[in-house]
Formats: C-alpha cells, sequence, structure tokens
C-alpha cells in the first residue's frame, strides 16, 4: 500500500490539473497576451510521457484528474491520451476524468470523450453576446462555442459553464446567463478575476467584480440556499429556489479556499506547480527522463508535494493589486 500524498499542511491531494498544451485558438484578454510566444514542440512532454506521468499520480493517491491548456483539445493527439486514462476509471483507481475547454473544438470531440469515460466538461464562457464575445477572446467566435456546447450535450456530457466576474463587461448579462443555464440544464460558475499574467495588472483592479456584490445581486431576484456539495474544486454551490439551478462562485479574493486546497498542477513540460499563485514549481520531466523506475518520480513527486504553499497572496483590498503572478493563465490552465 503506497502513502497517499499528504502536504505540510495536512491536505491531502487528490485532484492533479494537467495543462496539456501551451496554445490556444483564442487569446482570452485575461490570459493571454495577444502576442504570445509558444513553447517548442520539442519541449513538451510526449502523449507517453503524460500518461506515466498522470498514472504515476493516479497510483499516489489522484483520484481526480482535470485536463487542462492553453486549450487542451489543440494538443495533436490527445485523443489517445483520453484514451489511456480510460483504463484507471476502468480499474476504478480514478474517480473522474474531465476537461476545462473554451469549447471550440468539442463539435469534433464530444463524442470521443464521451467514449473514453468523461462525464462533464467545464466550458469557459463569460458572455453570450456575438461583439462582446469576440472582444474578450479577441479571436474566438461565439456560433462555434454554442455549436460545441449543443455536440456536448447531445453526446451526453453535463456541461458546467465558467464565468469569470468582469465589472463594466458581463455585469448585465448575468440574469440573461442565468436563465440561459437553467433553460439547458446546465450548472453556472462564476470566477473573480485574479492577477495573472504581464499584460497591466492594475487593469485588473477596474475588472474586478466581487462575488459577494454578483450574489446580492442574485439574491433579489432569487431565494438562494447554500449547498454542502462539493464537486471536487474551489467552487461553492447555492441552489437557486425558483429554478432549481446550481450556481457555483470560485473566490480567490473575498473569499480564500486555500485551507481546503486538495490539487497540484502539471505543466506541458512537466513542471509541477504547487499553488495557482505561488511560483514555487518542481521540473517532474528530468526525473521522468531519467529512469525507466517510476520510484525516481514517485520520490521527486513527494519531495515536490512537501514544499507546498500555504496558499496564494492575491489581494486587491488595498486599492492596489497584490500577490500577482506574471506567469499567464494558460501556463498552469487555471
Ligand atoms: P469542478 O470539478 O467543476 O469543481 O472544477 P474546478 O473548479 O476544479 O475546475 P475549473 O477548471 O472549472 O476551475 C475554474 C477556475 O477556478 C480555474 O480556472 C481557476 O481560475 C480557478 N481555480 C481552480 N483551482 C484554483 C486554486 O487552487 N486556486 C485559485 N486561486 N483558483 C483556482
Ligand atoms: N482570472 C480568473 N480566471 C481566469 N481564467 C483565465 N484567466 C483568468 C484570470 N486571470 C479562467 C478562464 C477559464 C479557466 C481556465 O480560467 O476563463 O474558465
Ligand atoms: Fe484560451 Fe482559455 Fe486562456 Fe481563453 S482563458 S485564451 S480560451 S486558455
Amino acid at each position: 500500500m503506497t502513502t497517499p500524498l499528504i502536504d505540510p499542511f495536512a491536505r491531502p491531494i487528490s485532484y492533479l490539473r494537467v495543462s496539456v498544451t501551451d496554445r490556444c485558438d483564442f487569446r482570452c484578454v485575461y490570459c493571454m497576451a495577444e502576442n504570445m510566444t509558444f513553447l517548442p514542440k520539442k519541449e513538451l512532454l510526449t502523449l507517453e510521457e503524460l500518461d506515466r506521468m498522470c498514472s504515476t499520480f493516479i497510483r499516489l493517491g489522484v483520484e481526480k484528474l482535470r485536463i487542462t491548456g492553453g486549450e487542451p483539445l489543440v494538443r495533436k493527439g490527445i485523443m489517445t491520451f483520453f484514451q489511456g486514462m480510460t483504463r484507471h476509471l476502468d480499474a476504478g483507481r480514478l474517480r473522474e476524468l474531465t476537461l476545462t475547454t473554451n469549447g471550440s473544438q468539442l463539435r469534433r470531440y464530444a463524442q470521443d470523450l464521451a467514449d473514453c469515460g468523461v462525464r462533464r466538461v467545464n466550458i469557459s464562457l463569460d458572455t453570450l453576446d456575438d461583439k462582446k464575445f469576440a472582444d474578450i477572446t479577441r479571436w474566438g467566435r461565439l456560433a462555434q462555442v454554442l455549436d460545441g456546447i449543443d455536440a456536448a450535450q447531445h453526446a451526453g456530457l453535463r456541461v458546467k459553464i465558467n464565468a469569470v466576474a468582469l465589472k463594466g463587461f458581463n455585469e448585465d448579462e448575468l440574469f440573461t446567463m442565468v436563465e440561459w443555464c437553467a433553460s439547458r440544464d446546465m450548472d453556472l460558475t462564476f470566477i473573480e478575476v485574479m492577477p495573472m499574467g504581464d499584460l497591466g495588472n492594475e487593469d485588473r483592479l477596474d475588472q474586478y467584480w466581487p462575488l459577494s456584490d454578483l450574489r446580492a445581486r442574485l439574491a433579489e431576484r432569487f431565494t438562494l440556499t447554500d449547498l454542502a456539495e462539493r464537486s471536487g474544486g474551489p467552487a461553492r454551490y447555492v441552489r437557486l429556489n425558483e429554478s432549481g439551478q446550481k450556481i457555483g462562485f470560485i473566490t480567490p479574493l473575498t473569499h480564500n479556499f486555500c485551507e481546503s486546497c486538495n490539487r497540484v498542477r502539471l505543466t506541458c513540460t512537466g513542471e509541477l506547480y504547487m499553488c495557482l499563485g505561488q511560483e514555487d514549481m518542481a521540473d517532474l520531466r528530468a526525473p521522468l527522463r531519467a529512469s525507466a523506475d517510476d520510484a525516481v518520480l514517485e520520490d521527486a513527486i513527494r519531495r515536490a508535494i512537501a514544499h507546498k504553499p500555504k496558499g496564494h497572496d492575491f489581494d486587491y483590498s488595498r486599492q492596489k493589486v497584490d500577490g500577482q503572478m506574471t506567469r499567464h493563465m494558460s501556463h498552469t490552465g487555471g
């Protein structure tokens, strides 16, 4: 029996987020610069190495695997990787295999994902307005994402929409989005904008729409019941009594959830980030390549987890941005 992964703050690590590519077909303004320099392909872990890496984490007690990017579905051959992970689901070692996507490629891949045992997907969508969508994603087309959502639901995947709450951008769409999600039987989660990336982070203060405020607005029209249920990530949920739908809140700024953090992040080059909001990282590619014996890699993972920091230092409360990361969100996939 292997000892599970426990960090210095007694938090068991059971959730691995894997960014399989730093590339994306969109350029969301809060996530990437317009002219990004991407990693040369030779830097990437191969699909076989990604499989070995994830399988090792699963052996060490990871039960939830979320594939992210960049946009995970633009990585060439990625279905081969998903197909490989199916064996862990079948064996009961892995409880959930899922992904966070911008939805652009779901028309093509939704059925294959469902066939691999994926049951639900989180799709990032901040607005239902064509023009605003084009503005915020710079390169995206709303119609393509809506078509991807149709395909996902058609394939039987449960859909959760992730919307970054942005002041002056999607405030006026709060009820439209809530009603749209209800009409399609999709959950909806709002996220507070975090200071990541090198684009003038001072803009974050202007963009920041605290979810405490968003929640109060929702309460003007709906009766909110707090739910104890968790999806294994940082979201806290409420039920809107009138529509019966579930709304999630991810509140790194107004209510820090780090004390219950259960996750670490692997990048496409094999760096392990112990926290989204800190610089600490460990290289796992070298130990992976150093030996065919997984014991070397296991040892490196345990040493990395032993350095997991307590939490992020994001803070806007002093009318300035503190704790910011120059790393782009696309590097670790959120
Ligand atoms: P569920 O399985 O549906 O609970 O998903 P999740 O919330 O774990 O994953 P998702 O990719 O939908 O996460 C949404 C966003 O929440 C991420 O992109 C991040 O922006 C944010 N987030 C997730 N984990 C953390 C975390 O540990 N710290 C911070 N600050 N933000 C996080
Ligand atoms: N703050 C909050 N959420 C962000 N995302 C990307 N950048 C940021 C940011 N700076 C979200 C995306 C997507 C997920 C991967 O992370 O909208 O839902
Ligand atoms: Fe791409 Fe997602 Fe970043 Fe937007 S938030 S640029 S869709 S990785």
